[in-house]
């Protein structure tokens, strides 16, 4: 542990003892370091990790204080690993989820239920003069050089991002898409045939399930640990029973639970796949927005055959709504490439330069900075929403990233019904069986914490906590 890491979490721990409290100004920087021993610049780190938690917020000129961040109220963590029922599944899975969150979509929502965080939270008007000047230097012949496999620009600077995080993904394997659900649809058209068996987590994206159920494809669900992933003893008797194709897996801040495969947990479930030879399609769109002091590297970092095809985008971090994604698809590049030229052709070559621009010019990662720490904080306000508002026995996950909280509801509560009731009253919410091909997770919900908090969506987790604890009135009082 690095100087500053062990003093953050010395005042950590100290807040979470309840020895700190909300609204307590940390002692001052040089205080501090002189107390310790250490410099300005190791205060300032911990005090920046502890911010990027959620757990301090600087205000002007004053110093830090105690946010209260996940402090007191938080409804206790989950920790049980989902268990699945066994055997491999034909999908039915679209229709519902489509019903479901068709409904979500409009404005007028609260949206808690929304995949997507506050298109406020990104650098739209930036964004857009690099559109603009790159669609005026367009070079006539790009418009057919940055076709498929995708501008070499903008592969240039994917690559670049990837050695900054110490791994070596060569432009010739990354094939640009439209977001990362075009890159995951041809990842697994070009490793699986119609009557395949794919593993899955437990619970999973609902959209892994729709693009399994489109391809004809079967689904094996493994048991999953909201905090670590999937179960790695689990996923190699799935292994051995059901001989899957692939593994689509999401090994960083994972939809729904937030789970974070711990580094050697990656590198034993690659080496796993490795020795069976079976290709992971690593879904990996949520990776930079991490709470920690670093990107936790992809299970693509610890792979040496091949195998791993590393999906991603920016429209989580950067762009959301340009749909500009990749593949870097290891020894599939080709396959991968092919498929999409026979299914799409290209990605907009408009589009691409001018996140190659903007990439190229600077002020992601300070934009990326920004975003992080505002996704902490928010974190902490929605936790504690959670835990003051919903009824005991309510538990939710804490992930380290990301912008979803999976939050365990009393056994006797549907969710289903709940998410009705909200949407009556003007809020959405993501119900636990749109997660699970075999419509599990009765009584968990996800819920979004990317969206700014304010006085509006206080009251909608006041109200949803309100619709869950009439859910479980005592036997004889109204019901949902
Ligand atoms: C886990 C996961 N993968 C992929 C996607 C799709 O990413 P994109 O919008 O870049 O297609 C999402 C979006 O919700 C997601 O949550």
């Amino acid at each position: 542990m690095k100087r500053y890491e062990a003093l953050a979490a010395d005042i950590e721990a100290s807040i979470r003892a309840g020895t700190l409290q909300t609204g307590d100004r940390l002692p001052s920087v040089r205080q501090t370091g002189e107390r310790r021993g250490v410099s300005a610049s190791t205060v300032f780190q911990a005090y920046y990790l502890l911010e990027a938690r959620g757990l301090v917020r600087a205000r002007d000129r004053s110093g830090y204080y105690v946010t209260g961040g996940g402090v007191r109220n938080a409804p206790p963590e989950m920790e049980r690993t989902s268990r699945p029922g066994e055997g491999s599944i034909a999908l039915d899975v679209s229709e519902h989820v489509f019903e479901i969150l068709g409904a979500s979509m409009s404005r007028k929502v609260v949206p808690l239920g929304s995949a997507f965080p506050s298109p406020l939270l990104f650098p739209l008007e930036r964004l857009g003069q690099m559109m603009g000047s790159s669609a005026r230097a367009l070079d006539p012949w790009s418009t057919v050089d940055d076709m498929t496999p995708g501008s070499a620009a903008l592969r240039r600077q994917i690559s670049l991002r990837y050695l900054a995080d110490g791994l070596q993904v060569p432009v010739d394997e990354i094939v640009v898409t439209n977001g990362a659900m075009e890159a995951l649809n041809l990842c697994l058209g070009a490793v699986t045939r119609p009557g395949d068996s794919v593993i899955v987590e437990s619970p999973t994206f609902y959209a892994a399930l729709q693009a399994l159920e489109r391809q004809h494809l079967q689904a094996i669900e493994v048991p999953t640990h909201p905090r670590e992933g999937i179960e790695l003893e689990a996923l190699a008797v799935a292994i051995e029973r059901h001989k899957p194709k692939a593994c689509w897996l999401m090994t960083t801040f994972q939809n729904p639970l937030g789970s974070l495969m711990p580094e050697a947990k990656k590198k034993a479930l690659v080496e796993l796949l490795t020795r069976h030879g079976i290709p992971l399609i690593e879904d990996d769109v949520y990776a930079e927005l991490y709470f920690g002091d670093r990107r936790p590297p992809p299970a693509k970092a610890f792979d040496t055959a091949g195998l791993v095809m590393h999906c991603s985008s920016f429209s989580k971090s950067l762009a959301p709504g340009y749909r500009i994604g990749w593949a870097a698809a290891g020894g599939f590049a080709r396959q991968v490439a092919r498929q999409k030229l026979s299914t799409t052709l290209g990605t907009s070559v408009p589009t691409q330069l001018a996140l190659a621009a903007y990439l190229e010019q600077g002020g992601f990662d300070r934009h990326l900075r920004k975003l992080r720490q505002t996704l902490a904080v928010q974190q902490a306000s929605f936790t504690q929403a959670v835990g003051h508002f919903f009824p005991p026995g309510t538990r939710a996950t804490r992930p380290l990233g990301g912008y979803f909280l999976w939050v365990e509801l009393p056994a006797e509560v549907d969710a289903l019904a709940i998410h009705r009731a909200a949407l009556d009253r003007g809020i959405s919410v993501a119900p636990g069986p749109i997660f699970s091909a075999m419509h599990e997770f009765r009584n968990c919900l996800r819920l979004n914490y990317g969206h700014a908090w304010n006085a509006e969506t206080e009251k909608a987790l006041r109200t949803l906590g309100g619709l869950v604890a009439a859910a479980v009135r005592p036997a004889g009082s109204a019901r949902l």
